[in-house]
């Protein structure tokens, strides 16, 4: 029998943006359903990418001085690794600007064009290049766009209109017919809800006067397709072309979103594909939005922006992904904080499945030397049929997309286990009967195996670590069948190393009189927080050239920089390398302390420092335009 298929996505990310949580949630639930229906026995098909086309990513490169192309392949290379070091195993990653992505955008434009799907016409509104889409006057609040408040621009112009009005009442329809196909249900009765107001029809296409940066239309040389219409096609064209060795089929099973992009996906994707004759997508899910601990946004300009790497190398990836699976209910809003994250590990993982797993083990090195004992279940032991149910419920809570309950219910059986454990007291029972300790030892481990194996999409790194500590086979693909009650760990030998699940603690801020913290604007300042002119004359700071760049080995935030100062050259270790990439430093002029003494930062000498502004979590580099390098900065 041929393997149940199943073909996943999350939305395309705008490659000018830094990773940050919202993109590691959705790409690591898509990552975790993917591997939970892995262990089901399905053939998955795991899509992710980057969204490259559009305006603000031609500003960007032109601020850069780079060609757009060149901004997009160093850029969407920051995804690539965010998800490397996130254990992401996606099947395809495609980004906007491949040929076969525009290969696909290019024909299914002309068909519609061909089939009158698409019409010409005069147009005036309000445009905001952030958001890069036109509002009606109607729209706007206090005249400016109504989603970031930013300033909008009056224009008129003639453009492409794709007739999205003409498949309203079959959407409708559709969506009645198909209650599932937008989950959780609220978002469902948003979109109906939205759709009982007359749909228009959709401006799809960008004069290149304005913005050359698109997918040509292809009968009409003088402009550009609109982002999210090239965009929503990579979910088709992926299926087209798909890397060697796989072969995804049309319709998508999950488009995995956030909210703020329901309408595109809900209603712009399915008419865009009923028109061109393809089938809608099973299931579009809509997740809520990680906030602050304040229930605030996370915004570049609040700088409360949860960086997934910085907490990802505090904690390591497997602890990241597991907060952010177990800490918000799909579909619904969540609060992010370290204190959270922190209590949740060691609640969880350090005082609940740890620390079983480590009681367990070490009787079984002290009282049967590592090997683990003979463990035939009897029949009134509470272990085996709490297991098959435990794997029964995890089954329901995936395909019902509740992971948070699919890792709850685990967990639960996992303090069943402890709890049965405890009261057996093998400790105390080994020495008046050996065979009973070995039973309660050995039945309480394979409870860990189950709960491991359970885990592991969760968890891959950490679970393979525990299977292995138990003497289990780590590093294989498991299949539903190692989820059930079994002897497969008698007579294994359990291996050694440090805890798997230590506890966490957060890092501590700096001890007072460590560093002296900076006075808020608004504090009072004394004559003792001014500096003379003569002081500031002290500090030479000179415009510099970075002639080359790499990272410093074993750190994820410093490169090292070859620069020219004048005539000099010199080398600087500058902690830039989580907003720079080294092929971004270099060829930059940049502003340095060059009087600074020498200092050696992880063994390696920096004659001077850089400067740079620091902006919540982004930071900027302070670049004096294009001028000679050596020049003094007065
Ligand atoms: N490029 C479009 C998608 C095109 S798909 C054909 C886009 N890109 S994005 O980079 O802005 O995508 C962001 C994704 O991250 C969205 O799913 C969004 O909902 C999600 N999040 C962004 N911030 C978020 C949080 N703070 N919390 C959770 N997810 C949020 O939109």
């Amino acid at each position: 029998m041929s393997k149940q298929r199943l073909y996943l996505t999350t939305p395309l990310y705008y490659v000018n943006d830094e990773p940050h949580i919202g993109h590691a949630y959705t790409t690591l639930l898509a990552d975790v359903m993917a591997r939970y229906h892995r262990l089901f026995g399905r053939d998955v098909h795991f899509l992710t990418g980057t969204d490259e086309h559009g305006q603000k990513v031609q500003d960007a490169a032109k601020k850069l001085g780079r060609s757009p192309q060149e901004h997009c392949d160093i850029t969407a290379q920051r995804f690539v690794n965010v998800w490397d070091k996130l254990n992401v195993e996606y099947d395809d990653f495609i980004r906007t600007t491949e040929p076969r992505h525009e290969k696909v955008v290019v024909e299914i434009l002309q068909q519609l064009y061909d089939e009158g799907e698409i019409y010409k016409e005069d147009y005036e509104g309000y445009y905001s290049v952030t958001e890069e889409r036109f509002f009606t006057e109607k729209d706007l609040v206090d005249g400016k766009d109504p989603i970031g408040g930013r300033p909008v621009e009056k224009i008129k112009e003639s453009n492409y209109f794709f007739r999205m009005s003409k498949h309203q009442q079959w959407l409708l329809e559709f969506y009645e017919s198909h209650p599932d196909a937008v989950l959780p249900e609220f978002r469902m009765n948003e979109v109906k809800g939205f759709l009982q107001q007359p749909l228009g029809d959709l401006c799809i296409s960008r004069p290149k006067s304005r913005l050359s940066w698109g997918i040509p239309i292809p009968w009409d040389e003088d402009y550009v397709t609109y982002v999210w219409f090239d965009a929503l096609l990579n979910y088709y064209a992926a299926t087209v072309s798909p890397p060697e060795g796989s072969s995804p089929a049309w319709p998508a099973d999950y488009h995995l979103i956030g909210k703020d992009i329901l309408t595109t996906h809900a209603v712009y994707w399915p008419t865009m594909l009923h028109a061109a004759g393809l089938e809608p997508p099973r299931h579009i899910l809509a997740h809520g939005w990680w906030l602050s601990k304040d229930a605030e946004k996370m915004s570049k300009s609040r700088g409360n922006v949860v960086k997934p790497l910085d907490m990802a190398d505090i904690y390591g990836p497997d602890l990241f992904r597991y907060v952010l699976m177990r800490d918000m209910v799909v579909g619904q809003d969540a609060n992010f904080s370290e204190e959270m994250f922190v209590k949740r590990i060691n609640s969880d993982l350090a005082n609940d499945l740890g620390n079983l797993a480590s009681r367990i083990t070490k009787l079984i090195d002290k009282f049967f030397d590592g090997v683990v004992p003979e463990a035939d279940a009897l029949p009134e032991d509470e272990l085996p049929q709490l297991a098959e149910r435990t794997a029964h419920i995890v089954f329901q809570k995936v395909e019902g997309i509740q992971i948070h309950a699919a890792i709850e219910e685990t967990l639960q059986f996992v303090r069943a286990a402890n709890r049965i454990f405890t009261e057996g007291e093998p400790w105390k029972t080994v020495k008046q009967d050996r065979e009973a300790a070995g039973r309660t030892l050995s039945t309480a481990l394979e409870a860990v195996r189950i709960a491991a194996v359970l885990l592991q999409p969760v968890l891959p790194n950490k679970a393979n670590e525990l299977l292995e500590r138990i003497g289990a086979d780590a590093d294989i693909q498991y299949s539903w069948d190692d989820t059930k009650w079994g002897t497969s760990l008698e007579g294994r030998k359990l291996t050694h190393g440090d805890a798997v699940f230590p506890r966490v603690e957060k890092p501590k801020p700096p001890k007072a009189g460590e560093t002296k913290p900076a006075k808020k604007d608004d504090e009072q300042k004394t004559e003792d927080d001014y500096l003379s002119f003569d002081q500031f004359k002290q500090v030479d700071l000179r415009s510099a050239k970075v002639l080359h760049a790499e990272p410093v080995p074993k750190t994820d935030k410093l490169l090292r920089l070859e620069i020219e100062v004048g005539e000099e050259k010199r080398q600087l270790v500058a902690g830039v390398a989580q907003h720079y990439a080294p092929e971004e430093m270099i060829g930059r002029t940049i502003v340095i302390v060059a009087n600074l003494q020498p200092a050696k930062i992880r063994g390696v000498e920096s004659q001077g420092m850089l400067l740079a502004v620091r902006d919540g979590d982004s930071l900027n580099l302070l670049t004096p335009g294009d001028v000679k390098s050596g020049l003094r900065v007065s």
